[in-house]
């Protein structure tokens, strides 16, 4: 089966992401913005994004125009009837997200493939709510979608041979690298990620460093691209909450609960870059350690 036009559901960092690189390699691509409100300003973020691209000399005009040609953003799920496949991107909440895959079926063909960009739930749990199971998989894209080339395909229980075959083309299509991983809780990478960004708080809790010192550490001698407190503002501290309470819930191990000052700095809305502060405060160039966190919390 060849996938000729996707639908994404959310308009947030990964869905638009993700639509921008189906929409890049010549795919058409709805996204839908999943909370009230216009796509005024989704459409000029990104035309001001891809803008910077063409100067920076990182695409061409032409492509530009094309990507902006073949991405149509709306605010109505009905309009991804059309879509061969679906990748729901919305917030990271099973219940929200399994209300959606119940709406998603009356809406597309019994062909259409339904996928979810979930960074720690259930797969599997998504595809119980369907009907149709063996066209139910994970498509599980890494941030930035447009940079990074992993995707993890999710094989959940009765997801069909031949469902796990078409998504697979189709990543090689948009120019990504797959891996097929089966329904665990966290799939490979955020199963490995999350504890240790989880570690790194715990360090920063006994004060064995700062959240300076402990990402210089990582990017100095493991050479990491970034440091833990740098990849968790740049994931989401929500999104980071979420894949921990789900791993928690899984496992069931002190070392994957969420520490203290995770929970804290979600409940000040302090979720990293896309809020301006989370570890750090973006405010200022370069970045300082979030002034929330000047006293020790252990
Ligand atoms: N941030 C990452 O690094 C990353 C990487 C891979 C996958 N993911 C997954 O992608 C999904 C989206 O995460 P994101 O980082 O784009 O988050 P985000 O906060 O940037 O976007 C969240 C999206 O959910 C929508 N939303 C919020 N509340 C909603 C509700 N009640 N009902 C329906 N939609 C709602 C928002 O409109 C927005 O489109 C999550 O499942 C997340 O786990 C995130």
């Amino acid at each position: 089966m060849e996938i000729k036009k996707v639908g994404v559901m959310g308009c947030g960092a990964m869905g638009l992401g993700v639509a921008q690189v189906c929409a890049q390699a010549g795919i058409p691509t709805i996204a839908v913005k999943a909370t009230p409100g216009s796509t005024d300003k989704i459409r000029s973020g990104l035309e001001k994004s891809l803008g910077k691209m063409v100067e920076r000399g990182k695409m061409t005009a032409e492509k530009m125009d094309s990507t902006l040609g073949l991405l149509q953003l709306t605010t109505k799920e009905e309009d991804v009837a059309d879509c061969d496949l679906i990748v729901e991107s919305i917030i990271e909440d099973l219940e929200t997200k399994k209300a959606l895959f119940q709406r998603l079926e009356g809406i597309v063909s019994p062909q259409t493939l339904l996928t979810t960009n979930t960074s720690t739930l259930s797969v599997t749990a998504m595809m119980a709510v369907c009907k149709q199971r063996d066209r139910v998989a994970g498509l599980h894209f890494f941030n930035p979608a447009t940079v990074m080339k992993l995707v993890e395909i999710i094989h959940a229980f009765e997801t069909s041979d031949s469902t796990v075959s078409t998504l697979n083309n189709f990543c090689k299509k948009l120019g990504k690298d797959p891996v097929i991983v089966q329904d665990t809780t966290g799939f490979i990478v955020n199963r490995l990620l999350t504890p240790y960004m989880l570690s790194a708080i715990r360090l920063l809790e006994m004060g064995t460093g700062t959240i300076g010192d402990i990402d210089h550490a990582m990017k100095s001698g493991a050479a990491h691209p970034m440091g833990p407190f740098e990849l968790a503002d740049y994931i989401g501290l929500d999104v980071v909450e979420a894949m921990t309470l789900n791993i928690y819930q899984d496992m069931h191990q002190p070392h994957v609960s969420s520490p203290h000052t995770l929970t804290r700095l979600v409940q000040l809305g302090y979720l990293g870059r896309k809020t301006g502060k989370g570890f750090y405060d973006y405010s200022v160039k370069p970045p300082i350690p979030n002034p929330a966190l000047r006293h020790p919390v252990a």
